[in-house]
């Protein structure tokens, strides 16, 4: 049994929930309660399935899974962190594939816990210096209690305040030089990095000290900010700073903000707007988006409004889009980026800051304006537009050319078809002039978007299929792990789905988040054509998932090698999937209506019934294709 598995059978749901602060009542086979995700709660709309170990949220969220995915929402943590944690409630141990090496482990612990004390160290000079702390409240309008959360401190004058504190307290010069607090100079001298400047601690997404970002104080001293040198634990290109206070906010949200600078995140948090963190003086790298891919995939860029802020977001864009793609390829130029099909899996804005303010002073200024400025942030297509074109004579017909060619390609590598087309359109509205004409820009003419070879399908059914579907709980790891040995599957899987007028398998079709999880990779696997598709998906397994692979593997070895049989079977799977869940469904919002009937709620029964009426237009769909597949058997 893979080990997610084994958990799952070792952790009741309804334990879980309840001992999350969600207060259960029991309705026939189910759990009902109030969705702790969600702050409107006027019905108790979000139920656990006890015997499928499962839970959703009727209501506002409209969202539900399994024990991980409670836990990784309800904690702001990812899959991997989940998986440790119940599995240590479990009494599962989850085998390890990369273990670390411990001696490693000790030697950056080290580091870390003199970090830890350096920030003391920092934090005490601060309290006994009046003329910071009046800086830190009065100009940027930090309380003590945002002071404290962020752990900031002040780094005093003079070259070897550090340096004697620590090494009087049994600290090695080399540990110090190794954590990034003391600087060398060329003879090989070590003095204290940090003089006269305010501390900020950085710390990684788990929240181990990583190292410092430092402010003058004096705003003639250079640099402005001063960060702690590239260590084994601080590498800037992939810390984000403020994630790990932000991560749960982040999750909560849904979308993540990314500001330019320490300061911004501190003031937006303060101000209440927690899903906000920062790089740290270096445009935004693949590593970044990466990892906060882990907890969203809405990203909205808040950057400053000089041209220097949005060259870095046209700069920072291809690193974007490559991280959002499959891991690591990295086209950085238009053309590679046409070559990679792999597309886009997040969704990405710009929000543009006003009157050349930075967030912090927007805050400020007006705490309301901050969640106006990121509803209204563009689809980072629409901000290239509007960029490249600011400022600009759009009657020349040279400059429409000039901007054509730099957004068009842009738009051309674009997955969604009806996106391309929008954006076509919306970019010959802007320039005046036809889409056609818009089209004809491209030097080499409009790009032929590469075709899949379509198969022509040879082989004919001649006996009638046997029922090959296993029995209700096995048919998504059947489904999963065909796909996982057969990804190229999925293609005519969607097709067959397609011609019955179903919505192409996507990952919200499997209740559990490993498989969830796994459906990601699949699909991104078959969006490429670097690697071959299998091999695509085993190399970007992530080790939480190595366990459960394995067990697909060894549960696929025997598929029935009529491919047409094969994508039948496939297609009963995911009607018997969507069935369950249908049905499920139907039998909550039947319930749960007649619940807000008998309080006398007419808008919730109302949204109810529609949301019935939905589910009941998608069942006459199913059971179309279900009438199809009968006859079709019978041919
Ligand atoms: P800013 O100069 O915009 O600073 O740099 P800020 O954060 O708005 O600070 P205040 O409001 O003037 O106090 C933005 C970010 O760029 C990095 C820092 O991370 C900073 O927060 N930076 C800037 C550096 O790393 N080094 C520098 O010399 C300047
Ligand atoms: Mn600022």
């Amino acid at each position: 049994m893979p080990v997610t598995d084994e958990i799952k059978s070792r952790i009741d749901i309804v334990d879980l929930v309840s001992e999350a602060g969600v207060k259960l009542r029991k309705t026939g086979k189910n759990y009902t309660g109030f969705c702790p995700f969600h702050a409107n709660k006027r019905t108790p709309a979000f139920v656990v399935w006890p015997e499928t170990g499962t839970w959703r949220c009727f209501g506002e969220c409209n969202e539900g899974g399994d024990i991980f995915k409670f836990v990784m929402k309800k904690e702001g943590i990812d899959f991997k962190e989940a998986l440790q944690k119940l599995a240590e409630r479990a009494g599962v141990e989850v085998p390890t594939y990369q273990p670390e090496k411990p001696e490693q482990k000790e030697a950056y612990d080290h580091l870390r816990k003199l970090l830890e004390d350096a920030l003391i160290f920092y934090r005490s000079h601060l309290r006994n210096t009046p003329d910071v702390l009046t800086y830190l409240h009065e100009k940027r309008k930090l309380t003590d209690a945002t002071i404290e959360a962020f752990g900031l401190g002040y780094a005093p004058q003079g070259f070897d305040n550090a340096l004697k504190h620590f090494t009087q307290r049994g600290y090695a010069e080399q540990d110090l030089f190794d954590a990034g607090l003391l600087s060398e100079n060329e003879s090989g001298k070590r003095f204290d990095r940090f003089r006269h400047r305010i501390m900020i601690p950085i710390r990684n997404e788990k929240g181990d000290m990583a190292g410092f970002g430092a402010r003058i104080v004096d705003p003639n001293d250079i640099p402005k900010f001063l960060n702690s040198p590239e260590t084994p634990i601080f590498s800037k290109g992939r810390l984000l700073y403020g994630l790990d206070r932000a991560r749960k906010p982040i999750r909560t949200a849904d979308q993540a903000v990314i500001v330019e600078g320490y300061l911004d995140v501190i003031a937006l948090h303060q101000a209440g707007y927690e899903n906000v963190v920062s790089p740290m003086g270096t445009a935004l790298t693949e590593d970044q988006l990466r990892l906060l891919k882990r907890f969203t995939r809405r990203i909205v860029l808040a950057l400053d409004p000089d041209t220097a802020g949005q060259k870095a977001v046209l700069r920072g864009l291809d690193a974007a889009r490559a991280a959002m793609d499959h891991e690591g390829e990295l086209g950085f130029d238009a053309r590679g980026l046409l070559r990679n099909e792999a597309r886009l899996q997040a969704d990405l804005r710009v929000a543009t800051m006003p009157d050349n303010l930075d967030p912090d002073e927007i805050v400020a200024r007006d705490k309301e304006e901050w969640p106006r400025l990121i509803e209204n942030a563009k689809p980072i297509v629409t901000h290239v537009m509007e960029t490249v074109a600011s400022g600009r004579d759009l009657k020349d017909p040279k400059t429409k050319n000039q901007i054509a060619s730099q957004v068009l390609p842009l738009i051309e590598d674009l997955p969604n078809a009806m996106e391309r087309d929008t954006y076509r359109q919306q970019l010959a509205r802007m320039l005046r002039v036809s889409e056609s004409a818009l089209i004809g820009t491209q030097a080499q003419g409009p790009r032929a978007r590469r075709q899949r070879p379509t198969r022509r399908e040879t082989v004919r059914e001649s006996t009638p299929v046997a029922v090959a579907v296993p029995s209700s709980q096995k048919v998504e790891a059947y489904l999963i792990g065909v796909l996982f040995r057969r990804p190229e599957l999925l293609y005519r899987l969607d097709r067959k789905l397609g011609q019955y007028g179903l919505t192409t398998l996507s990952a919200q079709d499997f209740e559990y988040t490993d498989y969830q999880m796994l459906f990601g990779l699949i699909r991104e696997a078959v969006e490429q054509d670097q690697t071959e598709h299998h091999e695509f998906v085993v190399e970007a397994l992530p080790e939480s998932l190595r366990g459960l692979s394995r067990e697909l593997l060894a549960q696929t070895e025997k598929l029935d090698p009529v491919e047409e049989k094969l994508v039948e079977d496939l297609l009963r799977s995911v009607k018997r999937i969507r069935f369950d869940a249908l049905n499920q469904m139907l039998t909550q919002y039947r319930f749960l209506q007649q619940e807000a009937q008998d309080k006398g709620d007419k808008n919730t029964v109302v949204l109810y019934q529609k949301e019935e009426v939905k589910l009941m237009q998608m069942k006459r769909v199913l059971d179309e294709l279900n009438h199809k597949m009968s006859l079709k058997r019978l041919e």
